[in-house]
């Protein structure tokens, strides 16, 4: 064998070793996460599944803010539909008998689980009712929808919306589906697949929160609405404050929760096993994610959505809802 044989030979030799080394690695981290899952289900179906609802959401808030009225109409029914996607998905938990028969309870307080996920059904049935509604005052306007990119002095700007309900969306997707996760036994196949779902959009919503506290530096934030009493302005800017540490507060102490339990993460079919060592702290973040920061959104998040429907409805601003969606 001559001399250039010899090294072309050493050189794959070399290649084939950094393959078989890296496949390994990847082997390990990325294990195919629905091993357990029954036959007849496509591989990695629950990416699929959290894929299809980041596209939605991305795309339902990409049409609400869109020039022509028909095509926002079009984006309203799309989030009723999601409204009621959400109720039939429910109605599909309801049959797996989960929330009959949930995992051993916690701490007593999560014995009002079941009655937490009916309560958002209603509110989530009654939203694609009320969406479908103003579908008909849509239609009736002609108006384009002149907006630019970036923020205004006195309403949103393109890409501000866009974010606000691409997160709205999928944030308000996460508690109903997160309490039914914490509800499904260890044994169940799906638990696993419920996760990879939740941790994926999880982690989405941080860079989502990410990219718009970036972007509200770039784009100066309008101020708030002239029309609102100096108490209501002072709320509105809390609960905004608020808001923004929620969306960062979620992801961070659900990520410490399940890694100082030992568990992975996932984003899509990636699994991410944790990088820090098990460590009883998981109870302290647990608290957090689990209950306090929970309790923490249905006040903050209910006073932020009733105050901007009392702000349109009631008071009949016309730059309530309007400075966010048209
Ligand atoms: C159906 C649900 C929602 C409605 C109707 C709604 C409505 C609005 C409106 C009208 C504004 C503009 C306020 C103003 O300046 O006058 C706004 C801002 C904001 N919303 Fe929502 N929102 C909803 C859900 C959410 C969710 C789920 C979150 C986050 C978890 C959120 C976070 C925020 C934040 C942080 C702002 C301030 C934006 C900024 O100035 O950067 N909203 N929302
Ligand atoms: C904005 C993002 C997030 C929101 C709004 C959210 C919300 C929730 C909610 C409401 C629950 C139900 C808690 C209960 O009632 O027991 C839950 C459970 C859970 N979350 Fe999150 N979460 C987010 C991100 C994450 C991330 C990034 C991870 C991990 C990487 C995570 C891991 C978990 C786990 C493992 C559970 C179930 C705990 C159990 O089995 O008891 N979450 N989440």
């Amino acid at each position: 064998m001559n001399p250039s044989h010899q090294h072309a030979l050493k050189v794959v030799a070399k290649t084939s070793a950094t393959i078989a080394l890296v496949s390994t690695t990847l082997s390990t981290h990325a294990e195919p996460v629905s091993q357990l899952t029954p036959a007849g289900w496509l591989p990695h179906f629950e990416s699929m599944i959290a894929l299809a609802i980041v596209v939605t959401a991305a795309l339902i808030a990409t049409l609400l803010n869109h020039p022509q009225p028909k095509t926002r109409a079009a984006g309203t029914v799309l989030a009723a539909l999601s409204c009621f996607g959400l109720v039939a998905w429910f109605v599909a938990a309801l049959s797996t008998g989960v929330i009959a028969e949930p995992k051993a309870f916690q701490v007593p307080m999560d014995g009002a689980k079941p009655a937490l996920l009916w309560i958002q059904i209603v509110l989530a049935f009654a939203g694609g009712v009320a969406l479908l509604f103003t579908v008909k005052q849509q239609l009736k306007t002609s108006s384009e929808l002149k907006l630019s990119h970036a923020n205004e002095a006195e309403r949103y700007g393109r890409t501000s919306r866009i974010l606000h309900w691409t997160t709205a969306i999928l944030f308000i997707f996460m508690i109903p589906t997160g309490i039914f996760s914490s509800m499904i036994p260890e044994d169940a196949w799906f638990r696993t697949e419920y996760n990879v779902v939740h941790k994926t959009i999880g982690f989405i919503l941080f860079a989502l929160v990410v990219v718009r506290l970036i972007w509200n530096r770039r784009s100066k934030r309008p101020r708030l609405s002239k029309a609102l009493k100096p108490s209501e302005r002072t709320l509105a800017h809390i609960a905004h404050i608020m808001l923004y540490g929620l969306m960062l507060a979620l992801p961070i102490t659900g990520y410490l929760m399940t890694s100082f339990h030992g568990y992975s993460s996932y984003f899509f079919f990636i699994e991410m096993e944790p990088f820090l060592p098990e460590s009883k702290a998981y109870i302290v973040w647990g608290l957090f994610h689990k209950y306090l920061l929970q309790y923490v959104i249905y006040i903050v998040l209910g006073s932020h959505i009733l105050g901007s429907l009392k702000h349109h409805f009631v008071d009949k601003h016309k730059d309530a809802l309007g400075r966010m969606v048209s």
